[in-house]
């Protein structure tokens, strides 16, 4: 399959795909929405969300890595908070229905621990709530489902950071990474052809396989996202590993097997070269087929927005090769439901 706009059109019937394109837009959007926050002190930061919602989460803890002057995150996807939480904390609770069970009753013991509390949700009981108890709350635009909202979760959550007195990413910076994602709709959008565009490319690489994906610990965050969105969009399984830690387990299961495995390496670290070559050797060694990812920005944000991006926009082309409808989660929502009947 060449991955044409038709391709694409014809298997997405839900138009997911538009969410995608519009990407830099919602960015731009997302830090427009209005909260009523001022700075003030806290100790610890937890951000809880599930799936979509929280892996922006993720995102976050990663580049609170290297900032000095940062409380510490901790992220939850679950119900609890952790049990040092108390009023100097402050709790992010998103979710983008604002209905997710798990997170509800995180923001619930939030509130009940007098923790300063943010609530960000497209709608549904978070916003009522917040609305009820006058919680500060950030109302997120449309989009077809969680994880094609990312933007707007990922950016109004850094954009409260800002507002609070904790700039993990300046306004500078953040308007960079939207410029980064244009330049990266460019060359990956639906309408680029195969042969110039690499989010299909990676698609082909990873169709009828079991993907592998390696990348260094500061990307862990868009790496699981990576692997969610393959989950949820091309619905296969993936596995994540981060570097160097790999090199000390992972490395050692490259052997020849009769599983078709796809090695995809996000390469960045300077430090780690010598352990993705010799990586890249042991799975070629063993039979399998490998592809590098890498990405030009200097800038931390903006590096992992452009990564981000051309894998989401792989795993809306890994869909499509194997013709399934990336927006549906048809069995998320079974178990949704399940556990709303309990
Ligand atoms: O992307 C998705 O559809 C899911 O991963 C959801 O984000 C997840 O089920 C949680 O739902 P919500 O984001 O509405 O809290």
């Amino acid at each position: 399959m060449r991955l044409t706009k038709d391709d694409v059109e014809r298997v997405d019937k839900e138009g997911l795909y538009r969410d995608y394109e519009a990407w830099p837009e919602l960015a731009e959007q997302a830090l427009k929405l209005k909260v009523d926050l001022k700075e003030r002190k806290v100790y610890n930061i937890v951000y809880c969300g599930m799936g979509g919602s929280g892996c922006a989460g993720d995102i976050i803890q990663d580049l609170a890595f290297s900032k000095p002057n940062i409380p510490p995150i901790y992220v939850v996807k679950g119900y609890n908070l952790p049990t040092f939480a108390d009023s100097s904390t402050l709790v992010l609770a998103v979710s983008y229905s604002g209905e997710t069970e798990e997170t509800l009753t995180a923001f619930k013991e939030a509130l009940k621990l007098n923790c300063t509390t943010v609530g960000l949700s497209s709608g549904g009981r978070l916003e009522k709530i917040c609305a009820e108890k006058n919680i500060p709350h950030v109302k997120l635009g449309k989009a077809l489902t969680p994880r094609s909202a990312l933007p707007y979760i990922l950016y109004s959550s850094l954009n409260i950071l800002n507002k609070i007195g904790y700039e993990l990413v300046s306004q500078e910076e953040l308007n960079g990474s939207i410029a980064v994602m244009q330049k990266v709709r460019k060359t990956t959008g639906i309408s680029n052809d195969l042969e110039t565009n690499e989010a299909k490319q990676i698609a082909e690489h990873l169709y009828n396989g079991y993907p592998i994906i390696y990348g260094a610990q500061h990307l862990k965050g868009v790496l699981i996202r990576f692997k969610n969105s393959l989950n949820e969009n091309a619905k296969i399984h993936a596995l994540v590993e981060v570097l160097p830690e790999a090199c000390h387990n992972s490395i050692e299961a490259w052997h020849p097997s009769n599983l078709d495995l796809r090695a995809l390496f996000v390469l960045g670290e300077r430090r780690l070269k010598k352990r993705f070559d010799t990586l890249m050797e042991l799975v070629e060694r063993s039979g399998f087929k490998y592809r590098t990812v890498y990405t030009e920005e200097t800038e931390l944000f903006s590096s992992l927005m452009s990564i981000l991006y051309l894998l989401e926009y792989a795993t809306l082309y890994l869909a499509v090769l194997r013709g399934v409808p990336p927006a549906p989660t048809p069995n998320i929502t079974l178990l949704k439901k399940r556990v709303e009947e309990n």
